[in-house]
């Protein structure tokens, strides 16, 4: 018995964060075993890994590097051992994050990242990712109305314009995998196009 494996992805300011809540809720109540995780963080080591990259200063290859190996150990402790329970796992970011953040944001080496994705994951991919997105500026506004920024959230709007293309690259490159969600919408409107995603799957 193997569970789901479901992720979420967006620029900062996409708004993903409510509907991943939602969604547990809704699957829960048709009977779904749901655990709610997050990247970078999801386990104590991979947690602590997570409040260095996004407070510490450091270059493009040791921020690849922590998230990557958050990762690892995120997968082997909390995301593998559920999956095999046939639990469904809701991701709050994966890999395409270090695709768009790491790769497109910051200009990391693409061959390397997909060098450390095959070694840490050996072969496991989300079943589904949502990729909720919307213009680098609108989500800019909505930052700026929620929250202080981390190390991410104070980039400028060219990155994450950049980001925002490195996520549609990687759905470019595996788009059986992806829902791509129109974020900019109102929430009610978002979140009927996540439900509908899930219906389209008999899910
Ligand atoms: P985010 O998931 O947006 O959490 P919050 O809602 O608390 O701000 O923050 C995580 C940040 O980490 C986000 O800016 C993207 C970044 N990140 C990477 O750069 N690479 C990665 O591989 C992952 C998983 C996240």
């Amino acid at each position: 018995m193997t569970g789901r494996f479901i992720t979420f992805e967006g620029i900062d300011g996409a708004g993903k964060s409510t509907h991943i809540d939602a969604l547990a809720e809704r699957l829960r109540q048709a009977g779904h075993d749901v655990i709610c995780t997050r990247e970078p963080g999801g386990t104590a080591l991979a947690e602590q890994l997570r409040e260095m990259v996004l407070h510490s200063p450091m270059d493009a290859l040791t921020e690849a590097l922590l998230v990557f190996a958050a990762r690892r150990d995120h997968v082997q402790q909390v995301i593998a051992p559920a999956l095999a329970q046939g639990r469904t796992v809701l991701c709050d970011r994966f890999t395409d994050a270090s695709f768009a953040y790491q790769g497109a944001g910051r200009g990391f080496d693409v061959g390397m990242l997909n060098t450390l994705e095959n070694w840490v994951q050996q072969g496991l991919q989300p079943d589904l990712t949502f990729l909720f997105d919307v213009s680098a500026a609108v989500a800019a506004e909505r930052r700026r109305a929620a929250r202080s920024p981390d190390r991410f959230e104070k980039l400028d709007i060219e990155f994450f314009g950049r980001v925002r293309q490195g996520y549609e690259a990687r759905l470019l490159k595996a788009p059986q995998r992806f829902a791509k969600i129109d974020a900019a919408q109102p929430r009610e409107q978002v979140w009927a196009q996540v439900v509908a995603q899930m219906e389209k799957r008999g899910w």
